[in-house]
């Protein structure tokens, strides 16, 4: 069980108005973070993640022989092992990061050596069957207890596959790629859904060929990387925070620079348009083949309407879709959100989750095994939150927290820090009271 050992109280505001630059992409630097540590040479990073659970990728990839300096704030050098890693001398921790753990597994698994995954106590509950599947296609060696962590690989030399991914994952698809980058042939990954691509550009970044169709991924291995210099983009998915407190109240303004808009990343601004936020995107640039650009948002007087996320759209959402649900209730019409099952296995089950805060709060909400229904049209009262240990829920809820009657505990807020340090006292300076 998660033990709650940091309280923050929330108080009502009355606006929400100015400009941030937001912290570099939890995504994107895991896969700069992993690829530069495994390329050939040294690589540079700025605006790298400050959150907990880039720190978990970069401790791992240093256990396997990569070197990390950090020369000043947000900047990281990493050193990479050349394409072979060293045998670490225990198991390599994980903490709460899923993306550490799948993604990784991918990369070690046509690697010499004996190694084992493990992380904390939420991590350990989450599926890793999803990887072990098409892995153990490929010839690895690789086993679980029931299902879950400890991942125990026993490196071989694996054979390349043609894969479809039965639930979208842009982890699983990377894990895959990872060991394909390694392994003589084609190897392709094919999904329903298009999910977050930061790993087929970074590693093209990295000087791989990588050739995409509509729904497919292919890599021909064995190929090599180099060290690059980047810059990392602002997180949309901690703008998500920001962007939903400007949108609950009439006559908010703000502006976010220097914020990733990757296509695979910003379903959100669509989302919030159709409810009725006025969105301008200022300033594109090309960053590696990562979009980058300002996004300057008003909130509009009347409101917001109502929406509903379903399909294609809740599977590009998945990290937004807690926040999304606990403004609903600030919406005229209400959210609906269905096809969202796998909220169910991230780092809390956010479904459950949601549903008890927003309660807590005085909402009604209809809880589905693949969603919920909160109408609109409702005033929450300040509350005591349960943060489950989940970064995601104790952000979100502090957003819905400042519309609320009254002040909200968020307990176990210290979760913030597994992807966004900064969050609170961001929200402070933005948050007009
Ligand atoms: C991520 C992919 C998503 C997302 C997670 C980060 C990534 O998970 O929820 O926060 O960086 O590839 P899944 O691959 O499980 O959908």
């Amino acid at each position: 069980m998660h033990t709650a050992t940091e309280e923050r109280l929330i108080r009502p505001a009355k606006n929400i108005y100015g400009s941030l630059r937001l912290p570099g992409d939890k995504s994107i630097s895991h896969r700069y973070g992993m690829l530069g540590a495994f390329a050939e040479g040294t690589s540079r990073f700025t605006n790298f993640s400050t959150g907990a659970d880039c720190a978990s990728t970069l401790a791992c990839m240093e256990a396997l022989g990569a070197s990390v300096a950090r020369p000043e704030d947000g900047v990281i050098e990493v050193t990479g092992v050349g394409g072979k890693v060293n045998q670490p001398a225990g198991p390599l921790d994980c903490g709460n990061s899923g993306s550490t753990m799948r993604m990784i597994s991918g990369l070690l698994a046509p690697q010499q050596g004996e190694f084992t995954l493990i992380g904390d106590a939420s991590l350990t509950r989450r599926p890793m069957k999803r990887i072990q599947t098409p892995l153990a296609e490929m010839g690895a060696k690789i086993t679980l207890t029931e299902g879950h962590a400890p991942v125990m690989i026993t490196g071989s030399k694996l054979h390349a596959i043609d894969y479809t991914t039965p639930v979208p994952s842009a982890q699983v698809k990377t894990c895959v790629l990872l060991a394909g980058l390694q392994t003589e042939g084609t190897t392709t990954v094919r999904e329903s859904v298009r999910t977050r691509d930061h790993s087929e550009l970074a590693l093209r970044a990295f000087g791989a060929r990588v050739d995409r169709s509509v729904d497919s991924v292919s890599i021909n291995g064995p190929q090599t990387l180099s060290a690059i210099q980047a810059a990392v983009p602002g997180d949309i998915s901690s703008a998500a925070f920001f962007l939903c407190a400007a949108a609950i109240f009439p006559g908010s303004q703000l502006l976010l620079d220097g914020l990733g808009l990757n296509p695979t990343r910003a379903t959100l601004l669509d989302v919030l348009t159709s409810l009725g936020l006025q969105i301008s995107v200022l300033n594109l640039e090309d960053k590696h083949a990562e979009l980058v650009g300002t996004v300057q948002v008003t909130s509009p007087a009347a409101g917001l309407g109502s929406t509903s996320v379903t399909g294609a759209l809740a599977a590009q959402l998945i990290d937004e879709l807690p926040v999304l649900a606990a403004i609903a209730p600030y919406t005229r019409g209400g959210i609906r959100i269905r096809d969202a099952k796998e909220l169910r296995v991230k780092e809390s089950d956010r479904i459950a989750l949601v549903v008890k805060n927003l309660r807590a709060m005085g909402a009604e909400v209809t809880e589905h095994e693949d969603g919920m229904d909160v109408p609109g049209n409702q005033q929450l009262h300040g509350a005591t939150i349960d943060s489950g240990g989940d970064h995601r829920i104790a952000m979100a809820f502090s957003v819905a927290a400042l519309r609320a009657s009254g002040d909200t505990l968020i307990q176990g807020s210290e979760a913030a820090n597994i992807s966004f340090p900064e969050f609170f006292s961001l929200l402070d300076f933005v948050a007009e009271r």
